[in-house]
């Protein structure tokens, strides 16, 4: 047996599956069931097959075995996806060095970089030279205990520690410089360190590895306060929540995480027992981050600064939260404190209080519209009705913006029934528009005729040359078959076996109908003539080619349904890999 066929037997990729997305066991098979991953959906239709070591997703048709998931979820390569698994469940793996490709081998090295400097960093702080900031954190209320809890490190002042160990233990310019921790010099003369004196905050993937950086300067006026790693190889922002490996198992408890703004926030929440706390590292909230903690929990307290750079952090993280379908409830903490400062002043009993009581998102918007308008009147009530109006468009179901709308209404004071009726009235006339717009289709023949079939006609009875050339490939294309002039391609099909064809031979062997049509077919707008007929006559055939294909693909995708509804994924996944291939061709 080889290493794969090993690794597979060995680990169940139900395991594998659930370390990355909350997986419930359907009934009494070998199924388990879970929201997407790769895709963004409300009702589970991504399956895990134990006994067949498949998953497959019934919504965007992802799908492979442990291997192929952990290649999707962490953009890894195959052999990086099966040492991942290996290492993860204590296999060990051979050293082969065909087990990795220079892609990986460079993502080793940067991992192996970064783990040596966490070490170097967290020597710094523990050793001779951390005083200050050792004293610093004690000031903000943290111990030996968060600094091993959160790896916390400081970054030599000089500039030359890291550089040198790095470049000591082997480490050449090319992944020095990739590396993101060490800054070439202008004058081309060698390497310093990018992070100089400051305090350091490792951040994870979510399987755990150092992946980059965060420093705070240590004194008020250094600039900039926050210093981040740079994208790498190994760094990707915006797909990387810091703390989300430590806080996953604690949201998939309490079926819900907090989002907070910053590094220290993080740390702060996570110290008073709230474990399920993550930030987006200085960086606007993405889709990709939003969809990491969605796997774990749909649920979210949004947790910002009080100040006008939170709020409208808040909004934009909020705007995309929504979008991929998550339950938002906000949180906003008073006395202008963020969430940090609110529990070093009242401790965690009274922020883990504020946090149950956070409220919907619907609801803190309606706060801050009440703040906003005259709620003493029923023109500010509407107005301020009005101003929430595009957050409630955006609810994608129909039924939970009817709950949501009732409940607003009875909450900033406006009649419920009449603005019901104004949504009634506005979905059930755009419905109109669009059911009128195809209406009454008309019984002239000529309209039944596409312009690529009127198109191909007409360069095929001008010219003899792209009769020669295009109708031998009409014989492989069945859609032809289904034109409303068929039969006049019959006709000159046949005509065609006496070179030159003239109109007159033509039109003899037509039918009554037909011999209308065709002039009419031939004459009608007036456009073509200077147009090389060989030219337009292949660029049809092209086009309806094409078409076929994409019929074909469609045919593939029909099948591919038919095999989900009857439970049989294996016929699905095959039906994939071919249509790929045909999608590659
Ligand atoms: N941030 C950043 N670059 C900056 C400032 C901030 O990347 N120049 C990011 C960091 O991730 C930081 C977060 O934004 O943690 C929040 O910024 P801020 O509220 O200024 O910092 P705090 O986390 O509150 O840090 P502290 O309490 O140490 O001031
Ligand atoms: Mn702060």
């Amino acid at each position: 047996m080889d290493f794969v066929d090993q690794v597979r037997s060995s680990v169940d990729i139900v395991t594998v599956v659930g370390q990355y997305v909350r997986l419930k066991r359907a009934g009494a098979t070998a199924n388990h069931k879970g929201l997407c991953p790769f895709h963004n959906e409300k009702t589970p239709s991504f399956t895990v097959n134990s006994d067949k070591g498949l998953y497959y997703c019934f919504g965007c048709q992802a799908g492979g075995d442990m291997f192929r998931f952990v290649m999707q979820m962490e953009g890894l390569s195959f052999f990086e996806a099966l040492r991942a698994v290996a290492e993860r469940n204590g296999i060990p793996v051979p050293r082969r060095s065909d087990y990795s490709d220079p892609e990986a081998r460079l993502r080793a090295a940067l991992l192996e970089m970064h783990e040596l400097a966490t070490s170097l960093f967290q020597s710094n702080l523990q050793g001779p030279g951390g005083g200050e900031a050792r004293a610093y954190l004690a000031k903000r209320g943290l111990g030996e205990t968060e600094w091993n809890q959160f790896a916390l490190g400081l970054s030599d002042p000089a500039g030359q520690q890291l550089t040198r160990r790095l470049q000591d233990r082997g480490f050449g310019p090319d992944v020095l410089e990739q590396s993101g921790l060490a800054m070439k010099r202008q004058d081309g003369s060698g390497f310093y360190d990018r992070f100089r004196g400051r305090l350091m905050f490792p951040i994870h993937n979510e399987s755990g590895k150092i992946i980059g950086f965060g420093g705070r300067a240590l004194r008020a006026g250094d600039e900039p306060k926050y210093l981040n790693s740079p994208e790498t190889a190994l760094y990707k922002k915006n797909a990387v929540l810091y703390n989300l490996h430590r806080a996953k198992e604690a949201i998939r408890k309490k079926d819900r995480s907090v989002l907070v703004e910053g590094y220290m926030d993080v740390i702060g929440v996570w110290s008073a027992g709230v474990h399920e706390v993550v930030a987006s590292c200085g960086t606007a909230l993405t889709s990709g981050q939003v969809r990491s903690m969605k796997r774990h929990s749909e649920r979210i307290v949004v947790n910002f600064d009080p100040d006008a750079a939170g709020v409208n952090a808040a909004e934009r993280s909020i705007t995309t939260l929504l979008d991929e379908g998550m339950h938002v409830r906000v949180l906003e903490l008073d006395e202008d404190l963020d969430p940090d400062e609110y529990i070093r002043k009242h401790g965690p009993q009274r922020y883990e209080a504020k946090l149950a009581k956070a409220t919907s998102y619907f609801h803190w918007l309606a706060d801050r519209a009440r703040r906003r308008y005259d709620m003493r009147d029923v023109d500010g009530r509407m107005q301020a009705w009005k101003s929430l109006q595009p957050a409630i468009q955006r609810i994608p179901e129909k039924l939970e913006r009817i709950a949501v709308v009732n409940d607003l209404a009875e909450y900033l004071g406006v009649d419920a029934s009449a603005i019901l009726e104004q949504f009634r009235k506005s979905s059930g006339e755009s419905a109109g528009r669009n059911a009128g717009r195809n209406g009454g289709l008309a019984a002239d023949p000529a309209a039944r005729v596409s312009p690529v079939e009127k198109l191909l006609l007409r360069s095929l009875v001008d010219s003899a040359e792209a009769r020669a050339e295009v109708l031998p490939r009409l014989a492989h294309l069945p859609a032809v078959r289904a034109f409303a002039t068929w039969t006049i391609f019959e006709a000159l099909i046949a005509a065609s076996a006496q070179e030159p064809v003239r109109y007159s031979d033509l039109e003899a062997r037509l039918g009554e109908s037909d011999r209308h049509l065709l002039p009419r077919l031939l004459l009608a707008d007036n456009t073509s003539g200077a147009e090389d007929s060989l030219k337009q006559a292949l660029a049809c055939v092209d086009r309806l080619e094409a078409e076929a294909g994409r019929r074909t693909i469609a045919e593939i995708k029909a099948e591919i349904r038919a095999a989900e509804r009857a439970g049989d994924f294996e016929t699905a996944l095959r039906k994939n890999e071919e249509l790929r291939g045909i999608e590659r061709e």
